[in-house]
């Protein structure tokens, strides 16, 4: 008895540690999240491997603007910690042992990582065209639920892929040059994409509308001959 009252106040203990150490988190603004991920990142040696504005190692990718990076949101970055391989597959990187909010707080300073020679406006256009490449990718799907063929679709789609990995290259190696360019055909090709995706679900609405109208047609026709027969 007096074991399992020992073990509910450590574990009652652990649980509302672990919440308020939580909480304190949550009550931080960004700047003093990214100020002890900072600190995690020189306690843990990342700069062992990784170069941020000059200084590091060259075994992992340079960091200066890993913000910029747009599929590695939070969630990204703490999975990558975790475990790197499950998120890039043959990754080299070792798997950090970190802390709920340690993690968190270093996932903070790497989207805090932000290319200053990136314009606004077209840091806004690589986050539209990532967000409809994301539409895109479920409109594919749904249509290609409804049997149609997709392939020129997904070929299109490949490309917008491509146009976002050259842009994110191009920030890993502080080459922007062109990069606006890069950034105006992949909105470009997301856009005819969502275009392509709309015109299919109008014919597929369409054909919907064309079964309708058979069917209540042939409905029609059988109770016009039912009632002739039931007359004659
Ligand atoms: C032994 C070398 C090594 C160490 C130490 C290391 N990394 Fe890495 N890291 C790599 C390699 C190699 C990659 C590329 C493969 C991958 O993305 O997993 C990488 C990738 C990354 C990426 C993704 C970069 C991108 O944009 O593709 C981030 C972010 C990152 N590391 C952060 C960290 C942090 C934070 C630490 C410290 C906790 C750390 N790394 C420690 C080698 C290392």
């Amino acid at each position: 008895m007096r074991k399992l009252l020992i073990l509910f106040i450590v574990i009652s203990t652990v649980i509302i540690f672990k919440n308020t150490t939580y909480a304190e988190l949550q009550g931080m603004n960004t700047d003093e999240l990214v100020s002890i991920g900072k600190e995690v990142y020189d306690r843990k040696g990342c700069a062992g491997c990784h170069k941020i504005a000059g200084a590091g190692g060259d075994l992992g990718p340079d960091l200066t603007n890993e913000g910029n990076i747009l599929p590695h949101n939070i969630q990204w970055h703490k999975d990558h910690f975790k475990d790197p391989s499950s998120v890039v597959p043959g990754s080299m990187m070792p798997k950090v042992d970190l802390l709920e909010r340690e993690a968190e707080a270093l996932a903070v300073y790497m989207i805090s990582l932000k290319s200053t020679d990136l314009p606004k406006d077209i840091e806004v256009s690589i986050k539209t065209a990532h967000e409809k490449l994301g539409e895109a990718r479920k409109g594919i799907d749904e249509i290609k639920k409804s049997g149609f063929n997709v392939d020129a679709l997904e070929v299109k789609y490949a490309q917008g892929w491509t146009r976002l990995e050259t842009i994110n290259n191009m920030i890993y190696t502080h080459n922007l040059a062109g990069v606006s360019r890069e950034t105006d055909d992949a909105v470009n090709i997301t856009r005819e994409i969502m275009q392509d995706v709309l015109s299919y679900q109008k014919e597929l609405e369409h054909r919907v509308i064309v079964s309708i109208v058979f069917i209540v047609l042939i409905v029609i026709i059988v109770v016009l001959v039912f009632l002739k027969v039931l007359t004659v």
